[in-house]
C-alpha cells in the first residue's frame, strides 16, 4: 500500500464557475485537505490562475481536462502542464495518443481515463461497444500502464480487479464516491458509484469527490465522515 497521508486521499473536485468560488471552497476545506482538482468548468473560467494559486498555496493539483485529440496536439497540451506544480493530469485515447502524452509528461503523473463513472452498460452499447465495462476498463488500464502512464481514473467497482491484476505501483484514482449508507439516494449523474470505504479497501489510492462535499451544508463534517471511511478501508 502506498504511503499517502489521509488529507491527500480525497481530491476535492472544484466544479465551480469562478476562481473566487474555488478559492472560497479551498479556504473552507484546506484545514482537512491538501489535494484539489481543476476540471473543465473551472479551467474555462480561470485558465492557469487557479492552478498557480493552488500550487503557490502548497496544495497538490489534479488538472482534469481529459485530453483527447491527435497525438501531436495531445503532446503539446500535456507539455503546457509541465513545471507548474501540477501533480496529476488526465488523458484518454488509443496507443499513439497515450504514447505522445507520456513523452511530454515530464514531472507530472499521467492518468488515463478508462470509462467515465457516469457511463453504464447501456451507454456503452449506444456507442457501439459491446464489451462489458469491467473488461474494457481492465483492457484500457493494462494498455495505459504498458505505454507508460502512471495510473488510471476508474470507478471503485473495478478497483479490485485492477489492483489484483496490475500490481501495487499503478495509481488508481476513483471518482463516483458517495458517503454513508444510502449511496443510491445521492447518485446525481453518476452510475458506477461506491462508498469511500469500499473503494479504498478494494485498492483505490485517491478518491475524487465533488458534490457530496461542495453541496453539503457542512463540508467539513462530510470530509470528516469520508476520512473516517477511508481509515476503515485502509484497515481492511
Ligand atoms: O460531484 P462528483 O463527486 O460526482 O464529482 C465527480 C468529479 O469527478 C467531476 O469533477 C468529474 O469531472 C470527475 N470525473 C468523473 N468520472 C471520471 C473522471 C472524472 O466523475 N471518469
Amino acid at each position: 500500500m502506498k504511503d499517502i497521508p489521509v488529507n491527500e486521499r480525497i481530491i476535492l473536485a472544484l466544479d465551480v464557475d469562478s476562481p473566487a468560488q474555488a478559492k472560497e471552497l479551498v479556504k473552507k476545506t484546506e484545514s482537512h485537505l491538501n489535494f484539489y482538482k481543476v476540471g473543465l468548468q473551472l479551467f474555462m473560467a480561470s485558465w492557469f490562475e487557479i492552478v498557480d494559486w493552488l500550487s503557490a498555496r502548497g496544495h497538490k493539483v489534479m488538472v482534469d481536462l481529459k485530453f483527447f485529440d491527435i497525438p501531436e496536439t495531445v503532446r503539446l497540451a500535456v507539455a503546457r502542464l509541465n513545471n507548474r506544480g501540477v501533480t496529476f493530469a488526465t488523458i484518454h485515447g488509443n496507443d499513439p495518443i497515450i504514447r505522445a502524452a507520456v513523452e511530454a509528461k515530464g514531472d507530472l503523473a499521467l492518468l488515463a481515463v478508462t470509462v467515465l463513472t457516469s457511463f453504464g452498460q447501456e451507454d456503452m452499447q449506444a456507442m457501439g461497444m459491446t464489451q462489458s465495462i469491467e473488461d474494457l476498463v481492465y483492457f484500457r488500464a493494462r494498455r495505459a500502464l504498458e505505454l507508460g502512464c502512471d495510473g488510471v481514473v476508474s470507478s471503485g467497482l473495478e478497483a479490485k480487479r485492477l489492483r489484483d491484476k496490475l500490481g501495487a505501483k499503478l495509481l488508481i484514482v476513483t471518482p463516483g464516491i458517495r458517503p454513508g449508507a444510502n449511496i443510491r439516494d445521492q447518485q446525481d449523474d453518476q452510475q458506477r458509484i461506491v462508498t469511500a470505504r469500499q473503494a479504498i479497501a478494494d485498492g483505490a489510492d485517491y478518491l475524487v469527490i465533488g458534490r457530496p462535499i461542495t453541496k453539503a451544508s457542512d463540508p467539513l463534517e462530510v470530509i470528516n465522515m469520508l476520512q473516517d471511511e477511508i481509515r476503515q478501508g485502509l484497515a481492511v
